[in-house]
């Protein structure tokens, strides 16, 4: 099977524990065990029976995934490893060759590449920059559908953007989709990691086909757990059940029995409260940085994601930036070319302030020795 190349998650697999500095991570710096459950919690998961369980994922599970998309029963859940099976389910079940897909972008790199890879045709939609947000043209989405048009694809809240559709967006892009017949995907693996005010709001129940993947990699500081998610309809998670027969068969039992602990209210609250402690303090920071270099580099500060998006104005691709940064000052960050946004850069800001803080500095030095400005 031919593939593009996955630039950021090679890149990253290749560079990021080498590096003092690790920037290119979208999630929130990750809890330990010990800092996340109670001791009865840990008591449980020595005697879990490492078996391969439910290979949907646990009853419990899929119940407490399903409270969290208003309309979803257990029924309307599969667990996967991670929101990056999800993804690659719900593509493998949307799609055949031939089929064309819309994907909104910037967006993770994954969902072109696979569907690509299926053999569909893919027309890019891009957000645009407008003011103060990122805007999503819907005529532009409807000039792009096609009687093959079987998906349409957006990662909300964006990466790398950090950006949330409005409610108008958001509603437009479910009539499209409900009015066409198509499949609506919608990667809400950032809902739960807002800066500020109420949570993204699903796309879940907006259209008849809508299919949203998600997971604790990123909102709920958990990637290591490997443990992601399709909500949809029953028919298409039957559908995704029947791919993933040939993936995985089913996640791993340890992962799903610390995501249902996660998901419980409660510890849910104090991760997103911890969460957005921490998204606070860097962005904080990150604003007064961006604003003393104000002549290299312009932003719309994110609002939800554990990243921003950077604009910068040198001679030099985001590609050498990020490469001679790594190499002469052990920061990694993500180049805008890897998201095909040339002249932007993705900083991670959901690690620890002190750490960011030095990181930044990192940054200064490299800019006043590579430009002489800093
Ligand atoms: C938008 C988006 N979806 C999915 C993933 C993959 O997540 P997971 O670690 O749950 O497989 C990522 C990881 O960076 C992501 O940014």
């Amino acid at each position: 099977m031919r593939i593009d190349l996955f630039e950021l998650e090679r890149s990253q697999s290749i560079w990021e524990n080498t590096v003092e500095y690790n920037l290119t991570e979208s999630g929130l710096h990750p809890f330990t065990m010990r800092e996340l459950l109670d001791p009865h919690e840990i008591e449980a998961l020595v005697d879990l029976p490492l078996g391969y369980g439910h290979t949907e994922g646990e009853p419990a599970l899929r119940e407490a995934i399903a409270a969290r998309y208003p309309g979803a029963g257990a029924d309307n859940v599969l667990v996967t490893t991670g929101s990056s099976e999800a993804n690659m389910l719900a593509v493998m079940s949307l799609l055949d060759n031939g089929d064309e897909a819309i994907i909104i972008t910037p967006n993770f790199m994954q969902l072109p590449g696979l569907a690509k890879a299926l053999g569909a045709k893919v027309h890019q939609v891009p957000l645009r920059l407008s003011g103060s947000r990122w805007m999503l043209d819907l005529d532009e989405v409807a000039r792009a559908i096609t009687p093959n048009t079987r998906l349409i694809s957006v990662c909300n809240p964006n990466n790398p953007t950090g950006g949330v559709l409005s409610a108008d967006e958001r509603s437009g892009l479910a009539l499209l989709a409900t009015r066409h017949g198509i499949a609506l995907h919608a990667d809400e693996i950032y809902r739960g990691a807002e800066l500020a005010g109420p949570e993204t709001e699903t796309l879940f129940a907006a259209a008849p086909a809508g299919v949203i993947t998600g997971g604790t990699a990123k909102a709920m500081a958990l990637a290591g757990l490997r443990i992601g998610w399709i909500v949809s309809s029953k028919d298409i998670i039957e559908k995704a059940m029947q791919r993933q027969d040939y993936t995985t068969i089913g996640s791993n039992a340890l992962g799903q029995r610390i995501a249902l602990f996660a998901l419980q209210p409660e510890k849910r609250a104090r991760i997103v409260a911890r969460n957005r402690r921490l998204l606070a303090r860097n962005l904080d920071q990150l604003s007064r940085w961006v604003a003393v270099r104000s002549a290299i580099f312009s932003w719309v500060p994110p609002q939800a994601g554990a990243m921003a998006f950077l604009r910068y104005d040198l001679p030099v691709s985001s590609d050498d930036f990020c490469r001679r940064l790594r190499e002469t000052q052990s920061v990694f960050a993500v180049a805008g070319s890897w998201f095909g946004m040339e002249g932007h850069l993705r900083l991670g800001i959901g690690g620890e302030p002190d750490h960011f803080r030095d990181a930044l500095q990192r940054i200064d030095r490299f800019l006043q020795d590579e430009f002489a400005t800093a």
